[in-house]
């Protein structure tokens, strides 16, 4: 295996030019390529592009390959299966890995009594799934999601989402009755208070002002969350904001929605992140991390929740069994030694982030759980102006070096490397985007 990134051509390199021209000409103009990396092959934490470039990857895919790329016991997996069975459509009919995962997903969401599990094929259809269980199981037409709030693309998914006005434009209407109010984002508090000192008022502030004046809580079958807002910023709420939020929607009947798509499966150390809060949810979105890179999604309830009759709603290739396979070997992964790693080595990179963040005066804001990981850049640590120019500048310079990394936010940049990440490749990381840093912004 490679220790270190190896750029041999200019970026993009020759082959790689040839295919992005390729691409403009026949793939949909709405993807967001932020650098041009075409890639070739993968391993573990290292990508080969099809220039013979390597890159010390701190994305996995967005989240996506918790086990690192193409892990053996993942592949392998995925190769018996092909061998015994592609696909028969779960709506319809019955597979053994789709009943197994089924339960094994119930055993790792929290909560105790009988759960069942929805899949789908993506996060966005996981919440969708969420969002008409919450419907069908209240009755109620209401619900509330948060700004910033990254949800997914599809009608109902995107309606809860407030990330960017991009991702919403020329597509109004949207689906009706859905209220977005601030998330409990300390850094840039909205109602301009400071945590501790400010006894959680943004959970407050729903109870006496939102429900009092334009939401009548009664008509509200759910709130939408994020336990750590992902595209939004890697924003980490404080400690208490979780379980004060369930408590308002206990009072009320309304339904604790954890969107745990980027935030869960062992990412954060904890299987789900809402479990740093000590928190409860209703119902639980999850996806991207689950099954490794197999496109899978699913939406976990109690079973007296997910209580909606047959037909009521169906994917016919969700809980693919390759998919399925896949999840199980990556949850087996997980709980043997990931999840662990995790928080041993989003350790290390808190660390080294904090320890840049003392001689970097651009890198405002340093925060996250396990190796869900962002930092926030400011042109003044006291204005905390956004530098929103920088950030790009970070990324493609980071790329140049070698270290793939995404930004998320206006002006923040993450780091969501595969759980099985090394020490030496964390410091490598580290040391990149600390040279990447020096050169844009110090
Ligand atoms: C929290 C969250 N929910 C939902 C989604 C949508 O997932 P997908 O792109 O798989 O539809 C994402 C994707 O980034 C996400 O981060």
């Amino acid at each position: 295996m490679p220790k270190k990134p190896t750029i041999k051509t200019a970026l993009p390199g020759p082959r790689a030019k040839k295919l992005i021209k390729l691409d403009k000409a026949f793939v949909s103009p709405s993807y967001t390529r932020v650098y041009p990396l075409v890639v070739d092959q993968a391993e573990g934490l290292w990508v080969h592009d099809v220039d013979g470039n390597t890159f010390l990857d701190f994305t996995a895919g967005i989240a996506v390959n918790a086990t690192g790329h193409c892990h053996p016991h993942v592949v392998k997996a995925i190769q018996r299966q092909a061998e015994h069975l592609l696909h028969m459509s779960g709506t319809d009919f019955y597979y053994t890995p789709q009943i197994q995962l089924a339960e094994k997903m119930a055993s790792i969401v929290p909560g105790n009594g009988p759960k069942r599990v929805y899949f789908g094929n993506s996060g966005a259809e996981a919440v969708e799934a969420a969002f008409k269980l919450a419907r069908w199981h209240t009755k109620r037409e209401l619900n509330i999601a948060f700004f910033g709030a990254f949800h997914g693309r599809t009608m109902g998914a995107l309606s809860l989402t407030a990330s960017k006005t991009v991702q919403k434009k020329h597509y109004n209407p949207l689906v009706p009755g859905i209220t977005h109010i601030p998330y409990a984002y300390c850094y840039r508090c909205a109602y301009n208070l400071c945590y501790p000192d400010c006894d959680l008022f943004c959970v407050k502030w729903i109870e006496d002002t939102l429900f009092r004046t334009t939401v009548p809580p009664e008509e509200v079958a759910a709130i939408f969350i994020e336990p750590i807002q992902g595209e939004g910023g890697y924003i980490v709420p404080p400690p208490g904001f979780h379980k004060a939020m369930y408590r308002i929607a206990k009072k009320y009947g309304i339904l604790y929605v954890a969107d745990e798509v980027q935030s869960g499966m062992g990412r954060t150390g904890k299987m789900f992140a809402i479990e740093h809060f000590k928190a409860k949810a209703d119902i639980m979105a999850i996806a991207k991390g689950i099954a490794s890179g197999m496109p899978l999604g699913a939406m976990v309830a109690p079973a007296k929740i997910m209580n909606w009759e047959a037909g009521s709603h169906a994917s016919t290739f969700g809980g693919n069994p390759l998919s399925c396979q896949a999840a199980m070997a990556t949850i087996e992964l997980l709980e043997k030694s990931l999840m662990k790693n995790a928080t041993v080595q989003g350790k290390r990179l808190m660390k080294g982030l904090h320890r840049l963040q003392k001689t970097y005066e651009c890198m405002g804001d340093v925060r996250g759980k396990g190796l869900m990981v962002g930092v926030e850049f400011v042109k003044d640590r006291e204005t905390k102006e956004p530098a929103t120019k920088w950030r790009p500048a970070i990324i493609r310079k980071a790329f140049e070096k070698g270290l793939l990394i995404l930004g998320c936010g206006e002006n923040s940049i993450r780091f969501c490397p595969a759980l099985t990440v090394s020490a030496k490749e964390i410091d490598l990381g580290l040391s990149i985007f600390e040279e990447a840093v020096k050169e844009v912004a110090a």
